[in-house]
């Protein structure tokens, strides 16, 4: 029976997945005119994608072969979906500068179903701008003032335990991020039960997000929705609790509860609450993990650049009289450590490309791009354009002196849907990264230069590695 199962889902998988094939050959004609190929019947290209995002050159290897034989604009059939691959710094300001409603976001189903409705992520225009508004106050620099001595005191305390052991830098970093993120938003404390729940919880919601669209016991999808609705519930206690005054937090959660309530016509109403401590999860958790990860990589990689940075950080803990006690002023005074980030996620482009979908018909470089085509702007290329970035593998942070042409440095993204966590996750980085760098050297132990096939871009292998005092 369960074997007899199994056979009916993968008949349905490729029956939808032809249906999805037949589609899209439809629209495919009424873009001849752009160059491409849709790949084999199905499939399309996205095997090649796939090994390609995977290795270590990365998705830069399948754009340069395409845009090779076809330019700037190509279209190919990948992940399910005929999609347009557009970039350069033009097709940058055309999908992101959001004029003329040009362009909505595009995420996959699955995502906008384990998000919501009410979610950043899953609305546009006025309401779009609104959530921005309310939602970016409790994360501008000002506000995450209050949440420094917690992510400074959980940096120490995960550093005190990576001594002489053989440490997963993402793991590492994925926990000291989930701590510092769950609690910034809901108070929720770095250790105990709940926080247990909480990231399992979590967990199980992230690998539903870009899984196979069936709602069927057994399946990600299935679990994710499960997950999320046990989170919700979790919410739904903690702001039932805040709103009836039994409980004052000076959280994420609590400025919006007391800037916006009774009758204010920026309340939030509890769905849009949790859709949106779940969106801010979502995509401010697997970034910074990537971000800080690829960042240690990079270092270990790079000894000159390590050393520049070690100096950096030793003169401020010189000025703390060779204590831990790093302050807020400290932080927005490391010059050469924004520049590592941004190298970092320049080399690493966490994000490789951006998923819009076309609002309207328009044209680019002379092609006509019908209405609901899926678009993506290819960002790794324009990452690694020479023409801008000299000798573009080179990881070499002083490039960043110089002052970039608008959109050829897309790390947090630009226009209406830049970051809204940028402050934060610059945060967590240079608070983390200066107690790594005071307190230890390390080596990989491993030499693997594979990429995860998920959607946020990080080390297969987690980049292990054995810490030493310095
Ligand atoms: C190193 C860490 C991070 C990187 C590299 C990063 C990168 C980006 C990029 C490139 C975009 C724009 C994507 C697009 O235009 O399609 C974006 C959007 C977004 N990010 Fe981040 N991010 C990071 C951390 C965070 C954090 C910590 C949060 C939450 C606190 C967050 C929340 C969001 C949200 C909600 C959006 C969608 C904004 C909208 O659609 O209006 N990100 N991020």
């Amino acid at each position: 029976m369960a074997i007899f199962g199994a056979h009916v889902l993968v008949a349905f998988i490729v029956a939808c997945a032809g249906l999805l094939w037949l589609r899209s050959r439809s629209s495919s004609k009424e873009m001849r005119d752009i160059p491409g190929t849709m790949g084999w019947p199905v499939i399309g290209e996205t095997v090649s994608f796939i090994s390609d995002f995977s290795s270590p050159a990365g998705i830069l290897s399948f754009m340069r072969d395409r845009q090779k034989r076809f330019g700037k604009v190509f279209k190919t059939y990948v992940l399910g979906r005929i999609t347009v691959f557009m970039t350069g710094r033009e097709a940058a300001k055309i999908l992101l500068s959001g004029k003329d409603g040009v362009v909505s976001l595009n995420l996959f189903y699955t995502g906008k179903q384990v998000l919501g409705p009410t979610s950043l992520l899953t609305t546009n225009g006025e309401e779009h701008k609104k959530l921005r508004r309310l939602i970016g106050e409790p994360l501008s620099i000002d506000a995450l003032k209050k949440h420094f001595d917690f992510i400074n005191e959980l940096a120490v305390q995960t550093l005190d335990t990576w001594l002489g052991r053989r440490v997963l830098v993402l793991e590492e970093a994925s926990s000291f991020t989930l701590k510092v993120i769950a609690n910034m938003l809901v108070s929720l404390e770095p250790e105990g039960e709940e926080q247990e729940k909480f990231r399992a919880n979590f967990k199980v919601i992230s690998s539903s997000f870009a899984s196979l669209p069936l709602k069927v016991p057994g399946t990600a999808f299935h679990r994710g929705l499960k997950a999320r609705n046990r989170m919700y519930a979790m919410l739904d206690s903690v702001i039932s609790r805040r709103r009836a005054g039994g409980e004052v937090r000076g959280d994420f959660l609590q400025t919006l509860l007391r800037k916006h309530a009774g009758d204010d016509a920026d309340k939030l109403t509890d769905a849009q609450l949790k859709d949106n401590i779940l969106t801010l999860l979502v995509a401010g958790h697997d970034t910074t993990t990537a971000g800080l990860t690829w960042l240690v990589k990079f270092l270990g990689e790079n000894p000159e650049v390590l050393g520049k940075l070690r100096e950096e950080h030793l003169q401020i803990r010189e000025r703390l009289n060779g204590t831990s006690h790093l302050g807020w002023s400290d932080v927005n005074n490391m010059p050469y450590t924004n520049k590592v980030m941004n190298e970092t996620l320049r080399r690493a482009t966490i994000l490789p490309w951006f998923s819009r979908k076309a609002a309207q018909d328009f044209s680019i470089d002379g092609y006509d791009v019908k209405k609901g085509t899926s678009v993506n702007l290819d960002v790794v290329s324009i990452h690694h354009d020479p023409a801008v970035f000299a000798d573009p593998e080179r990881f070499h942070p002083d490039r960043f002196d110089q002052t970039l042409k608008p959109y050829s440095f897309l790390g947090f993204g630009s226009g209406p849907r830049m970051c809204p966590g940028m402050n934060l996750a610059r945060l967590e980085i240079c608070v983390f990264v200066h107690h790594l760098v005071c307190r230890y050297s390390w080596k990989p132990l491993e030499e693997d230069d594979s990429v995860q096939p998920t959607l946020v871009r990080m080390p297969k292998n987690k980049y292990p590695i054995i810490a030493t005092a310095l």
